[in-house]
């Protein structure tokens, strides 16, 4: 890889053996490596010199990586940094992403793996901080504000990373619960790419059926098969030199991960009843609602191949004032004279737990702006309890039980007619409890009681 030749990296690892072999490969891969045996002499030169990436064991004899890991990022090393873990040890791997780690790397590791990740480390790094991309960063941050709407931190910081992917060319898996916008950070991602003049090819790896799977990604000749009458071209072609955005990858069956994967690794595809290898050029946006590594079936290497770049998308429920910022949003769009929101209604959206996220505010943002006689609580209690969305996998259990407490509650009240001491019985709750409750679900006892 051009970009990473004669990139610095330090290696902090206390087994010399391991030490010597690893940098022997990384040299090999055309590193450059200054070795440590110990965490704080090697935290001593690297605050002092520049590297462009660190890699660092997790048990030192004076100081462990994830300690390490945090002085490093207190000091204001800004360089990415990679852990090697034990085999397994799952809790410190995840430690360690939370607190700024690049990656972690388990061992026993391929050599060709762990390069291969600092290569994508480095050309991170580097193109982050080069001033030529500076520039352009900050015009498609400024343009993804009215994009990506949302002013509380989590959403800064997610136009932020995307605003920063987008100028690297790397694949790109998105997290994130339904509805919450995964498809708009996909897209956002290509249009600020230098792919933008070319295609944006969404695929629901999820609505297709598995007998036509392999003609919808790699096409088919005339006479490939009973019905391929005429020769097609396949996603994967079609979006050479853009951006092929993998929606629901977890649900891709088994023998399409191959072949994906394979066409991935040599930049070509063959269609159906050809054999002929057409050459594309692909950046890869990928969408998952749940962790790809916890998923049996999903390839190890095919999720290795995506995993260059992690986009993770916080639900609405966590998004604080955005949801007030949202609604309008969406309220306006569908009518320009849309009425204003009443305090009782803003608890009311403020306290709910949104588990269709952004797709349901949008919902009820229409609803509320065409009909005039309704109010958001209103609307919110006329619907359906998990979610409205025809998926309702993927809803955090703190969520379902949100609301399911909130139904058993207005039921309780509605069976009463709101009379509370008859409710603090019926469910044997101390009035506090009760008062407690019901403030945070957005209820009124009066609205339960007969006129
Ligand atoms: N931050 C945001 N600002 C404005 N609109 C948004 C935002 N996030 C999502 N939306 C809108 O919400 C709707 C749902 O978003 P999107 O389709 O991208 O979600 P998704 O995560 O792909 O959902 P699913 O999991 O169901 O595929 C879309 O209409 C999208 O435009
Ligand atoms: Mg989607």
């Amino acid at each position: 890889m051009e970009t990473t030749q004669s990139a610095r990296i330090a290696l902090i690892e206390d087994d010399e053996i391991v030490r010597q072999a690893t940098t022997q490969w990384l040299q090999l891969a055309g590193f450059d490596v200054v070795e440590f045996g110990l965490g704080n002499e090697a935290f001593d030169v690297i605050q002092h010199q520049a590297f462009d990436a660190i890699i660092s064991d997790v048990r030192l004899p004076d100081i462990d990586g994830i300690m390490l890991l945090e002085k490093l990022i207190d000091s204001g090393v800004s360089a990415p940094v990679l852990i090697i873990t034990g085999h397994g040890d799952v809790d410190m791997a995840v430690k360690a992403l939370h607190l700024g780690a690049f990656d972690f790397i388990e061992k026993p590791f391929q050599p060709d793996r762990l390069s291969s990740r600092v290569s994508q480390a480095v050309e991170q790094f580097r193109a982050q901080t080069s001033t030529q991309l500076r520039g352009e960063y900050l015009a498609s941050l400024s343009g993804l504000e009215k994009v990506l709407v949302g002013q509380s931190e989590v959403m800064k910081r997610l136009r932020e990373q995307v605003a920063r992917i987008a100028l690297i060319d790397t694949n790109v898996i998105i997290y994130g619960e339904t509805g919450c916008g995964k498809e708009l950070v996909a897209n956002s991602l290509h249009k600020g790419s230098g792919r933008k003049s070319h295609q944006f090819v969404p695929i629901n790896c999820g609505a297709i059926p598995e007998n036509l799977f392999e003609s919808e990604l790699f096409g088919h000749e005339a006479g490939a098969f009973t019905g391929a009458a005429k020769k097609r071209i396949g996603k994967l072609e079609y979006a050479d030199k853009g951006t092929l955005f993998l929606d629901e990858i977890e649900s891709m069956p088994a023998a399409m991960q191959v072949k994906v994967l394979r066409s991935l690794q040599e930049n070509t595809v063959e269609r159906v009843g050809g054999n002929k290898q057409i050459n594309i050029d692909l950046r890869v946006v990928a969408a998952a609602k749940e962790d790809l590594r916890e998923h049996p079936e999903f390839r190890q290497d095919l999720y290795y191949r995506l995993n260059v770049a992690q986009i993770y998308i916080p639900p609405l429920r966590e998004r604080g004032e955005d949801i007030l910022t949202l609604f309008e949003h969406f309220a306006k769009e569908s009518n320009r004279n849309a009425r204003s929101v009443s305090d009782a209604d803003k608890k009311a959206m403020m306290s709910y737990g949104w588990p269709g996220n952004v797709r349901e505010l949008r919902n009820v943002a229409t609803r509320f702006a065409l009909d005039n006689t309704m109010s958001v609580l209103e609307i919110l209690s006329n619907r359906p309890v998990a979610s409205s969305e025809p998926n309702s996998t993927g809803v955090p259990l703190a969520v379902q039980l949100h609301n399911f407490e909130r139904k058993v509650l207005e039921e309780a009240l509605t069976r009463h007619q709101g009379r509370i001491n008859d409710v603090m019985q019926e469910l044997d709750l101390p009035r506090r409890t009760l008062n407690q409750k019901m403030q945070k679900f957005g209820l009124n006892r009066s609205d339960f009681t007969d006129p």
